[in-house]
């Protein structure tokens, strides 16, 4: 299948999302054709570059990569530093262009490199994870995680192209492919009902990898990603269709102290949660809440919620960034494809179904 090419608009200029079979083999006739040069430093992980390194051996980079870890607690400013101090050592100015190879880590984090070195030099996203694929490679949010919470620290800086290959999906242990599915369960819910019976219709093959089953839910994830932070780069209005099950996901996340759920996971408990309020409200058809949760069940297992504390969980969503001077903007779905924002959700409706996901008192 030939790759999907699809633009995205943001305020520091437009900008492609390849996603094929392959793409990262042409990367540096992309690169050249983006006018993206002359200098590429790229920057990874030790993980992933050992999986994926001699693939970008002819993506006219420089030979060494600078390699950073990944994992989320070492996404801060420490590391940042680290990926400053090797675009300083290799003396890269602002023609210079950062490639950043990884999961959602590597890319917000040299994401956040990118921007604040000399006020901001280009940035490119080959995303490896499932999740930054369909999700964090897009849009331009970027940034680390501060001692008292989760990217507290971070700007807006729009790639200068992303490339989603998803052959390197290969390697991906199955948890991390599969939380990147909860992502793509969600962008059914939100917009286009079609990538649910996708899913539905295709799993076997999607676990197995198949690019011919996997490029196509890529591409779709994109697209509405795209679109939408395309309408509102800035999360004033519609982005926040995004958030769709990610109220109650992130306070599960912040109730375990990032250590339990892999986001895609808290996600999967999150939109139920959404459904179901929705449904206790009469907004959201029953019949969609069973068909998500059967998707979900599906999927496989999902991590323990028995011992949280719902207190603790509904404190966490007053911290919440989605709560704006005050008022929680919940996003609830209307009908398979359609949503729409709820303002008035009680701690009572949420405490109610964080018992019924099976939460603690
Ligand atoms: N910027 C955004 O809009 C946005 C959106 C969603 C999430 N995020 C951020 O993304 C991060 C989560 O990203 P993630 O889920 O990709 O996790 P991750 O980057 O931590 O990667 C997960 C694990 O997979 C490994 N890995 C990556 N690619 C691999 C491959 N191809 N084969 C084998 N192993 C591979 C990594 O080494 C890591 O151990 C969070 O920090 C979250 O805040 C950002
Ligand atoms: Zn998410």
């Amino acid at each position: 299948m030939p790759p999907t090419r699809i633009g995205v608009t943001a305020a520091a200029g437009a900008y492609s999302v390849l996603v094929g079979e392959r793409t990262i083999d042409t990367l540096a006739r992309e690169l050249d054709d983006a006018r993206l040069g002359p200098r590429r430093i790229i920057v990874s992980s030790p993980r992933v570059w050992d999986f994926h390194g001699p693939r970008f051996r002819k993506a006219g980079a420089e030979r060494t990569p600078v390699l950073v870890e990944d994992g989320e607690r070492h996404k801060n400013l420490t590391t940042v530093s680290r990926v400053h101090d090797a675009l300083v050592k290799a003396k890269a100015d602002r023609s210079t262009v950062v490639i950043a190879v990884g999961g959602g880590v590597i890319g917000d984090l040299v994401g956040f490199a990118a921007a604040t070195y000399l006020r901001g030099i280009r940035v490119v996203h080959v995303p490896t994870t499932l999740l930054a694929q369909v999700d964090s490679a897009i849009g331009g949010k970027t940034g680390v995680n501060h001692a008292l919470g989760k990217n507290l620290i971070g700007s807006f800086h729009a790639p200068s192209l992303v490339v989603a290959d998803p052959t390197v999906l290969d390697t991906l242990p199955r948890r991390e492919f599969r939380a990147g599915l909860y992502e793509v369960i969600k962008y059914g819910v939100i917009t286009e009902p079609a990538l649910l019976d996708r899913v539905r219709s295709t799993l076997p093959a999607i676990f197995a990898r198949d690019p011919v089953a996997v490029a196509p839910l890529v591409a779709a994830s994109c697209r509405i990603k795209a679109h939408v932070v395309s309408a509102d780069e800035r999360e004033s209005g519609l982005r926040r269709i995004l958030n769709f099950g990610h109220t109650v996901g992130h306070a599960l996340e912040a109730a375990t102290n990032y250590k339990r759920f892999r986001h895609g996971e808290a996600v999967g408990y999150g939109m139920l949660a959404a459904l179901s309020i929705g449904v206790a409200r009469g907004v959201t058809p029953a019949s969609l809440y069973d068909e998500v949760l059967d998707l979900i069940t599906h999927l496989g297992p999902l991590p323990p919620v028995s011992d949280i504390s719902s207190k603790e969980a509904l404190a966490a969503i007053g911290r919440d960034k989605k709560v704006v001077a005050g008022t929680l903007h919940f996003v609830a779905a209307t009908k398979r494809g359609e949503t729409t924002t709820l303002t008035d959700v009680s701690a009572k409706e949420i405490r109610t179904v964080l018992k019924q996901l099976g939460l603690r008192a």
